[in-house]
């Protein structure tokens, strides 16, 4: 039997420390994997042990199969759970260790032919006889996970099981994980703040900040259609370029959108999308580029849809199949807080403008300040006002920021550092978010499914 898990305005607080879980409603179809994503710290943990029965609920409520379960006893539960320290007993063989939950169940049974069965699915018979110390990383996750299935679950919930070990390994697993689970059919929830296993894995990807819950969607949807600057800037590698931007709309000219230096000017006639940009003309807003939606390639070679823009070449950096090109196209970067520490050079150049002084910090405050009270989307704070542009050759101009935009091109293009290059920008793929970091453009729509 597998279960519908469903979290009604759930909310979790630890004493007077601001609500590790806030408000979060969820629904989980029985056989459904969901994984839960975000940042350390924001309670992914924390929903799983509360699902667990690990966790009280302070507020709000928990159903099992529709049933109220807040207070009911986690053995009454029927979950597996698995951890990122899979702890499993060194004194009693692998086999011992997959038979144990089977043999506190029921003493008496003979559970050989359980265990044998599940160590095949999990590919590790041939390990059944020796010990945990005897085994490398992955077998011994393996065992562990195996523990967990033997009994056949109504539910697994699994923390981070991967993340003790090597790259490559746990790219195997994850197949591995997907296809056990697909197979034996029982809902699982899985908390990872890794997106590349989130979006592989999840049939939906259930993306957390700061104890609230931001956006549930289908992988291909958290990718195409991010509810805010937020999630998009979580999800995809190598991470969105988000550019702050004003947008233009002249009553007599063609209406663009200003990112500092340069200005990418919309189609005629203007999309139905697009025209949604007029009434935010001179507010400050935030362009979201992926890298798929710019190319390296002159203003000849546009396609429809298609406009230029040019940058300078700050850094290559080759990764064999490809190369990631660091562009400088003088515009500003719009800031997620907390995930900055994924680029570390661009934090470091900030912190010394910042500490450079001058007149922009009081309203970098203050920006700060509301962006990050909004409350249920808090989601981005911008370094400092786009209005009041300074001289664009002046050392002290935020424009002249290192690459404000990452290009994909393919391994062989040549690129001299410091020189000049043609782009084209698909408009697209152009996303554009409020202030407050919610999205405007592209509108909700149907994103094609997998067919498999
Ligand atoms: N037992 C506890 N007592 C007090 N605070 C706690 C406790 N457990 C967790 N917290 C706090 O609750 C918040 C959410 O923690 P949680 O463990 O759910 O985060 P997480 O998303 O799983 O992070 P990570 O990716 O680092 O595991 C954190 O601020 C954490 O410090
Ligand atoms: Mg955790």
């Amino acid at each position: 039997m597998t279960r519908a898990i469903a979290l009604h305005q759930v909310s979790k607080a630890y004493g007077r420390a601001p609500r590790a879980v806030d408000n979060l409603s969820l629904s989980i179809a029985p056989g459904e994997f969901v994984v839960l994503l975000g940042p350390s710290g924001c309670g992914k943990s924390t929903v799983l042990r509360m699902i667990a029965g690990l966790e009280e609920v302070t507020e709000g409520e928990l159903l099992l199969d529709g049933e109220p379960a807040n207070h009911m006893p986690p053995s009454e539960r029927g979950m597996a759970m698995v951890f990122q320290n899979f702890a499993l007993y060194p004194s009693m063989t692998n086999r011992a260790n997959i038979g144990f939950p089977l043999k506190l169940e029921n003493p008496r049974q003979d559970h050989s032919e359980r265990v044998e069965s599940t160590a095949r699915m999990l590919g590790i018979e041939s390990v059944l006889d020796r010990y945990p110390a005897q085994l490398s990383g992955g077998e011994r996750q393996r065992v562990a996970m195996g523990r967990a299935i033997s009994r056949r679950p109504s539910a697994f919930l699994m923390d981070e099981p991967l993340s003790n070990l090597d790259a490559k390994l746990r790219n195997h697993l994850r197949a591995e994980i997907a296809q056990l689970t697909a197979e034996l059919g029982v809902t699982t929830v899985y908390v990872t703040h890794d997106q590349a296993e989130a979006m592989s894995l999840g049939h939906r990807v259930a993306v957390m900040r700061g104890g609230v819950l931001q956006q549930v969607s289908a992988p291909r949807e958290v990718y195409a259609l991010p509810e805010n600057v937020f999630v998009a800037a979580f999800i995809g590698t190598p991470r969105i370029n988000l550019l702050r931007a004003v947008v233009h709309a002249p009553l007599d000219g063609r209406m663009s959108i200003d990112l500092g230096r340069q200005r990418l000017p919309l189609p005629e006639p203007l999309s139905a999308e697009h025209q949604l940009l007029r009434i935010q003309q001179g507010r400050d807003l935030i362009v979201g580029l992926r890298s798929e939606a710019v190319r390296i390639a002159p203003p000849s070679h546009a396609r429809p849809g298609e406009v230029a823009l040019s940058g300078v070449v700050e850094h290559v950096e080759y990764q064999g199949h490809e190369a990631l090109v660091h562009l400088n196209t003088g515009s500003q970067p719009a800031v997620v807080p907390e995930l900055e520490s994924a680029r570390p050079q661009q934090a470091a150049r900030r912190r010394r403008r910042a500490g450079g002084g001058g007149t922009g910090v009081g309203v970098l405050e203050r920006l700060r300040e509301r962006a990050t009270g909004h409350v249920g989307g808090p989601v981005v704070s911008l370094d400092e006002p786009v209005s009041g542009r300074q001289d664009p050759h002046s050392p002290d101009r935020p424009g002249l920021m290192a690459g404000d935009l990452v290009v994909r091109t393919g391994p062989d293009m040549r690129l001299r550092r410091g020189g000049q290059v043609p782009l084209l920008v698909d408009l697209e793929h152009l996303y554009v978010f409020d202030q407050q970091g919610r999205r405007i453009c592209p509108l909700p729509r149907d994103v094609p499914g997998l067919d498999v």
